[in-house]
């Protein structure tokens, strides 16, 4: 398996990995989530490889697309704020149904970990659904840990129309 940036020519495998990550979204924490047509899916892969903030690695297997990653790096926060992150880098990462509990989570997480200390990054964050036990577990796993906690009410049945 390879690792490697990302392409425009990538954009058919992403976006059906990205397809595959809002099924599982979806199936999980449907409140918050759908799965994406394929044509959605192709655009907003487009968006997120022409945005200058954002870098995407895929993994590959045999000229296939098996697992996806991206990275936002922060800028460190202001002086005399409260809060005071260390440069990190975000990050998200979905892997193909096919191929998932193979070691590309894994690997992808450890490469994205030196790629971003090499960014001179000293931290790394993500967001989850505390639902996505699956992947709560491999974090834990590489070390990651809860600091933080999001919260919901839902105060109608359907949002109003615009
Ligand atoms: C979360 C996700 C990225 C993990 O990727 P993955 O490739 O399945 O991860 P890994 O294979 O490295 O690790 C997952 C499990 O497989 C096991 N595993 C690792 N290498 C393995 C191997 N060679 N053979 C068998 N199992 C293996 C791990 O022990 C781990 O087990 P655990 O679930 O008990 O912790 C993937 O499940 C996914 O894409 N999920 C849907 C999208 C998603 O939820 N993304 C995260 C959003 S925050």
């Amino acid at each position: 398996m390879n690792i490697r940036l990302a392409t425009v020519d990538d954009v058919a495998g992403l976006a059906q990995v990205y397809v595959e990550s809002g099924r599982h979204h979806a199936a999980i924490d449907p409140l918050i989530h759908r799965e994406p047509s394929e044509v959605e899916a192709v655009e907003r892969i487009r968006a997120k490889l022409a945005d200058a903030e954002a870098t995407t690695f895929v993994a590959e297997e045999h000229g296939e697309i098996v697992g996806l990653l991206e990275l936002r790096l922060d800028v460190p926060s202001t002086s005399g704020a409260i809060l005071q992150m260390p440069p990190t880098a975000h990050v998200g990462i979905s892997v193909r149904e096919s191929r998932r509990n193979q070691g590309i989570g894994t690997a992808l997480m450890q490469f994205a970990e030196s790629w971003a200390t090499n960014q001179g990054r000293s931290m790394m964050s993500l967001t989850t659904s505390s639902a996505n036990a699956g992947a709560i577990r491999l974090y834990e796993r590489l070390g990651y840990e809860s600091y933080g906690l999001a919260m919901r009410k839902r105060i109608a049945d359907k949002p109003p129309d615009k």
